[in-house]
C-alpha cells in the first residue's frame, strides 16, 4: 500500500510525529463489550501486524480497553515497535468489574493511568495522551477540564508524555486546555451521519490540529444509508469504504482510526484511503446528516 493511498500524511502540530491519515483504532481487539480477552487472540495479533505491514503508523488505544488487554495485545504483536509508529492512548476512564465505563480523572488516577499504559505497552514515554472526558451521559458536555489538563502537562514536563490531546470535548474545553498546554489532536464522535462537530473541525483545521473521529463507521451501531450504498455501487466500493473516504475528503486535518477485529475488514478500510469522491457524490453524502438531523428533531 503506498503512502498516498493511506490518505496522505499529517504532522501533529509542533511535533516531529508524522502519520498516514488512515490509521487504526484498537478498541475492537478486546473481548465482546470491550471486556476481557478476544475470542481469537492470534487473530487480534494478526490484525495489528497486517495494519503495520499495510503502512499504518497511527494506532489508537487505551489501557481501559479490556481493561489492559488491548495494550497487552499491541505489545505482543508489535514490540519492539517499528520506527515511526505513533501510539495514541487515552486517560480519564476506568472499567469496574461490572464492565461499565466510569470516570477516573483525579490526579492520582491520571498519573496511575500513565504508568499503566507505559507498563502494558512496554514504553518509556507515551507519544500522545488524550484526556477523555467522561460526563454524566453520552457525548461532550461543558465543564472545566483545567485540573486534569494541568496534571497531564506536569506529566509531560516529567517526560512521561510527549504530547497532549483531548477527547469528548467541547470547543470551550479545547480553548481552556490550550491556555494550559499545546493540544495536538481532538478525538470526538463524528461520522457522515453525525456532524455536530463541523464548526470545531474547521476551527481545528485552521490551527493545524488533528481531528480524529471516533465511531467513523458508526461504532456499535454501524452506518446504514441508501446514499452510501448507491455511491458504493457506482464506485465499485463498499458503503464502509465510502464512509471513510468521505471523512478523508471532509478536511485535511482528519485522521482516521476505524476499528476492526477482522483482517478482511482492515484491508477493506485501508483501501478506502485511495478512493476519490466526485463533488456530486460528496454532495449526496452530505445529505445523510441533514436527513439524520431531521429525524432526530
Ligand atoms: N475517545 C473515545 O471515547 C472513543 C470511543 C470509541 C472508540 N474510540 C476509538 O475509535 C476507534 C474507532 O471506533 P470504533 O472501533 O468504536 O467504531 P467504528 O470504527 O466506527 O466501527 C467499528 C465497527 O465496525 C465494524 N467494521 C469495521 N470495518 C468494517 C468493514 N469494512 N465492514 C463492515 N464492518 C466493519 C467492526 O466490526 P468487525 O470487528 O467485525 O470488523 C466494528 O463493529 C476505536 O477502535 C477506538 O480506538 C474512541
Amino acid at each position: 500500500m503506498s503512502e498516498e493511498t493511506l490518505g496522505g500524511r499529517f504532522t501533529f502540530p509542533g511535533t516531529s510525529l508524522t502519520v498516514q491519515r488512515m490509521g487504526y483504532g484498537a478498541m475492537q481487539l478486546a473481548g465482546p463489550g470491550v471486556w476481557g480477552p478476544p475470542k481469537d487472540p492470534s487473530g487480534a495479533v494478526a490484525v495489528l501486524r497486517e495494519a503495520v505491514a499495510g503502512g499504518v503508523n497511527h494506532i489508537d488505544t487505551s489501557d481501559y480497553y479490556g481493561p489492559h488487554v488491548t495494550n497487552q495485545i499491541i505489545r505482543q504483536a508489535l514490540h519492539p515497535y517499528p520506527a515511526g509508529l505513533v501510539i495514541v492512548t487515552k486517560l480519564g476512564g476506568r472499567r469496574p468489574p461490572d464492565g461499565s465505563w466510569r470516570r477516573a480523572n483525579s490526579p492520582q488516577q491520571l498519573t496511575a493511568g500513565v504508568h499503566d499504559n507505559l507498563r502494558n505497552l512496554g514504553l518509556d514515554a507515551l507519544d500522545v495522551v488524550n484526556y477523555r472526558v467522561i460526563g454524566s451521559g453520552h457525548g461532550a458536555e461543558e465543564g472545566s477540564i483545567a485540573e486534569q489538563v494541568t496534571v497531564l502537562a506536569d506529566l509531560r514536563r516529567k517526560g512521561l508524555i510527549r504530547h497532549i490531546g483531548l477527547s469528548n470535548v467541547t470547543a470551550a474545553q479545547v480553548a481552556e486546555a490550550q491556555a494550559i498546554t499545546d493540544v495536538v489532536c481532538v478525538q470526538n464522535l463524528y461520522n457522515v451521519a453525525d456532524r455536530d462537530d463541523d464548526a470545531l473541525i474547521d476551527d481545528l483545521a485552521r490551527q493545524g490540529i488533528a481531528y480524529v473521529p471516533f465511531f467513523p463507521l458508526g461504532g456499535f451501531t454501524p452506518l446504514q444509508s441508501s446514499a452510501l450504498t448507491s455511491a458504493a455501487g457506482r464506485l465499485g466500493a463498499t458503503p464502509m469504504q465510502v464512509a471513510l473516504a468521505w471523512l478523508l475528503h471532509r478536511s485535511p486535518n482528519m485522521l482516521l482510526i476505524p476499528g476492526t477485529s477482522s483482517v478482511a475488514h482492515l484491508r477493506e478500510n485501508l483501501a478506502a484511503g485511495g478512493l476519490t469522491l466526485s463533488p456530486q457524490t460528496v454532495a449526496e453524502l452530505d445529505g445523510i446528516a441533514a436527513a439524520a438531523v431531521t429525524v432526530k428533531h
